[in-house]
């Protein structure tokens, strides 16, 4: 099968790399993809968020299978638009993908189904949630309806801070029409997790629970970033609290998208909180987590290209996904100054030497005009090695990444030791 994966980070790069395993699949194709992608997939220059030529695109060069992986193409309806053009494609139809883009609609759906949540209340008219901040108090969670990259979201230690996030979101348009509306949550406390699904709409195969670190600096110090690494297994998910979130969490969600009509196929992204009252759903995504699938696909046995088209064909109860026993961590090699302003265009060196202990995914790399692999966005690279056990796999990690390096190189050092 020819296989085009939409996007161009290091879960696309995981993506692939997982693909070429199958098989199944003869020829990968990325769009756009990155420096480290092009070894594996011939590279297409087309935005990720380029509906219509992704379609003619994959249309004109007789594409098996799209793969769409990122967010905002799955708003957009890129998986409705190949379908229609005949394309069989993985990933939800934007009707589905609404409980990404629209975290008003996801709140909404959770209290019609009784899906433990935070409680909450969404707002459009900020003195409304000025007033419902003063009257709740702090610590209280600000958030962003639409999408807004991860940082739409302001967990406020004090009213004065939760005041000045729904202005600059309601007011001074920080996020654009994504923070004209907004929701305000309890804060809820506990150890985070998430977990991904797959799932064809009716069936649905959980995968091994992961976390990520989403703060900048050690300590979980900083601003958030789009995550700087991920570990899987997520200590701390015992079986009881898997059984509680299958049946209180994940089949309620699988079947009220079904039962509103928007039958959801792809990877659901649950990431959750351990709270004392038991798991409640802090989010959902539309596909899988970054770095959180590096980690995760890291330590899949089964065939991939066979689950995302039992995914699509809503045959997913005849598989038996399979998965090692072991851990995986990804350490993120970011440039320096994310999530702020960062150069690009350094050179990477060490790569082939990082590769012999770990796999190294690239997520902002291109390749310069002698071949060399440089740097292009904030978030570079994301070492990922496996192991028998999350301390050895995380020790490997670090070990593999001492031998890369480029001018002003940031990463975490704690990466799988904080909760
Ligand atoms: P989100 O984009 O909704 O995942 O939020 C980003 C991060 O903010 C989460 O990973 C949590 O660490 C934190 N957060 C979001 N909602 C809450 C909440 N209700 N209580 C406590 N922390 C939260
Ligand atoms: N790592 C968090 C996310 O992909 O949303």
């Amino acid at each position: 099968m020819k296989v085009l994966v939409v996007g161009g980070g290091g879960r696309e790069h995981a993506i692939l790399w997982a693909l070429s395993k199958s098989p199944k699949v003869s020829q990968l194709y990325c769009a756009p993809g990155n420096g480290g992608i092009a070894a594996l997939a011939e590279c297409v220059p087309i935005k990720a968020t380029d509906v219509a030529a992704m379609v003619s695109w994959a249309k004109e060069n007789a594409m098996d299978f799209v793969v769409v992986a990122p967010d905002d193409p799955l708003a957009l309806g890129m998986v409705d638009a190949l379908e229609e053009a005949g394309i069989p494609a993985f990933g939800p139809r934007a009707n589905a993908a609404i409980v990404e883009s629209s975290k008003i609609f996801s709140k909404e759906l959770m209290a019609k189904y009784h899906i433990p949540t935070a409680k909450y209340q969404s707002f459009t008219d900020l003195d409304e949630a000025l007033a419902y901040i003063r009257r709740e108090g702090a610590p209280i969670v600000v958030k962003a309806d639409g999408l807004a990259l991860g940082k739409g979201v302001v967990v406020a230690q004090t009213v004065a801070e939760a005041e000045e996030a729904a202005r600059s979101m309601m007011a001074d348009g920080k996020f654009g029409a994504a923070g004209s509306r907004v929701v305000i949550e309890e804060c809820m406390t506990g150890p985070e997790v998430t977990v991904l699904c797959f799932t064809d709409g009716e069936h649905l195969s959980p995968m091994p629970p992961s976390r990520d670190h989403k703060r900048a600096y050690d300590g979980d110090k900083g601003p958030n970033t789009g995550g700087m690494g991920a570990i899987s297994p997520a200590p701390g998910y015992t079986p009881e609290i898997a059984r509680r979130c299958m049946e209180e969490i994940f089949r309620p969600t699988i079947d009220a998208l079904r039962a509103e009509g928007r039958p959801f196929r792809g990877v659901l992204y649950f990431g959750l909180m351990l709270t004392p009252d038991g798991p409640k759903v802090v989010e959902y995504n539309a596909r899988f987590g970054d770095p959180e699938c590096q980690a995760v696909l890291s330590l899949l046995e089964s065939d991939l290209m066979e689950i995302f088209l039992a995914c699509r064909n809503g045959t997913l109860d005849q598989l038996d996904v399979r998965w090692t026993d072991g851990a995986a961590c990804c350490l993120v090699l970011a440039s320096g100054g994310y999530p702020g302003k960062y150069e690009t265009g350094l050179p990477i060196t060490g790569l082939e030497e990082a590769g012999r202990t770990a796999v190294v995914f690239h997520a902002g790399t291109k390749r310069g005009e002698d071949g060399q692999i440089l740097t292009s966005g904030g978030r570079v690279l994301g070492v990922t090695a496996t192991a028998d056990t999350l301390e050895a796999a995380i020790q490997k990690a670090y070990e593999s990444a001492g031998a890369i390096s480029f001018p002003d190189m940031h990463f975490r050092t704690d990466i799988g030791r904080t909760v």
